[in-house]
């Protein structure tokens, strides 16, 4: 057998061990799942306009510079989901493709203000994840939904959703910030953040993806966040590493996001081993799956192939997501966790 192929086979052999991990995702957008040809049928169903005339055209324009290009394209995607059943449909098609890749609980985002800004009712949006993700049971996978801000809009616009979100705050599991990050500082959302924190809701942040790290510091101390979203950008400043490390704040990063976002230029160079060799509580995520190239497990391939991820690093990042899960300690997944560990 020749080299290629005897290294092909040890990352597709790495490739199938990761899906036989239980695993937590807690980076995932719902509306960064629409697939091309999913967006096609709503807008079908809908009546709604595309300026793309086939899947091939609208895939060919996933070609982003860097996140704000990216998200151009992402609002304008979402214009086709309309109703409830649309909403049910995006999610449970999620819910299965993470099931096939081994996750057992996902904690997915979503952004009203997409929705409502354009005349879909708050109610329209969280029943109808709601009905599915109610089901993700039935495929072995426990979920949360985590209401996330649009950081280029005001705090102002932000509170309100949050005020129009609470009807159905026992859907709720925690709020998350998110959007075009530089030049839009976390102290816009302090209110929006402690009226979250006062009904009990689990706190979250994007930060330091394309911001510096001083926009980490600021979501951990400005808006008390227990997880960072991304936080890639944490690794510049090392006072910063020190206090994640010691505070075991999780980091859900997310490999081939950052890499179509130009975040990192190669995936070799990604600096989530060095992360992880320093003590950091990192997870692996898929952000936005349909527009980055792929699900979980094809987010671990990505760094398998790249960074050759030895299997202690794999249990490893296996391991935090369910530990950075907003689960209790008595949760059957840990058991699970350990269960199949043993066993392979
Ligand atoms: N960053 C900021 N906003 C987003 C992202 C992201 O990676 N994905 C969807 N909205
Ligand atoms: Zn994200």
């Amino acid at each position: 057998m020749s080299d290629v192929t005897t290294a092909t086979d040890a990352r597709s052999e790495s490739v199938e061990f990761v899906r036989r991990l239980p695993k937590a995702e807690l980076h995932l957008h719902i509306e960064g799942t629409l697939e091309p040809e999913m967006l096609f049928r709503f807008a079908a169903r809908n009546g709604v306009e595309t300026r793309f005339t086939s899947v091939d055209e609208l895939r060919a324009a996933y070609e982003f510079d860097d996140l704000q290009s990216f998200l151009d394209i992402y609002y304008q995607g979402a214009a086709v989901l309309r109703t409830e059943e649309d909403f049910h449909d995006l999610t449970w098609a999620y819910l299965e493709r993470a099931a096939a890749d081994g996750v057992r609980r996902a904690e997915i985002f979503f952004d009203p203000q997409t929705h409502t800004d354009r005349g879909i009712s708050m109610e329209t949006v969280i029943l109808g994840i709601s009905s599915a993700i109610e089901r993700g049971s039935e495929l072995g996978v426990s979920t949360g939904l985590i209401l996330c801000f649009l950081r280029h809009l005001s705090g102002e616009d932000a509170l309100h959703t949050l005020e129009a979100a609470l009807p159905h705050r026992s859907k709720l599991l925690g709020v998350g910030l998110d959007s075009s990050e530089v030049g839009h500082p976390a102290t816009k959302f302090v209110a929006a953040y402690d009226l979250a924190r006062s009904e009990g809701l689990h706190l979250v942040a994007h930060a330091g993806e394309e911001g510096p790290p001083e926009y980490v510091w600021q979501a951990l101390d400005v808006l008390g966040v227990e997880r960072v979203d991304h936080g890639v950008r944490a690794m510049e400043d090392a006072a910063l590493v020190a206090r994640l490390v010691a505070e075991r704040t999780p980091l859900t990063v997310c490999p081939l996001s950052n890499l179509r976002l130009r975040v990192v230029d190669d995936m070799a160079e990604h600096p989530l081993p060095r992360m992880l060799e320093a003590g950091l509580v990192v997870t692996v995520n898929s952000d936005d799956p349909a527009y980055f190239g792929g699900y979980i497990g094809a987010n671990f391939g990505a760094m398998i192939e790249s960074c050759e991820l030895s299997r202690d690093e794999l249990v490893t990042l296996a391991r935090n997501s369910i530990e950075a899960a907003f689960i209790t300690g008595d949760d059957p997944l840990f058991s699970d966790f350990d269960a199949a560990v043993e066993a392979l």
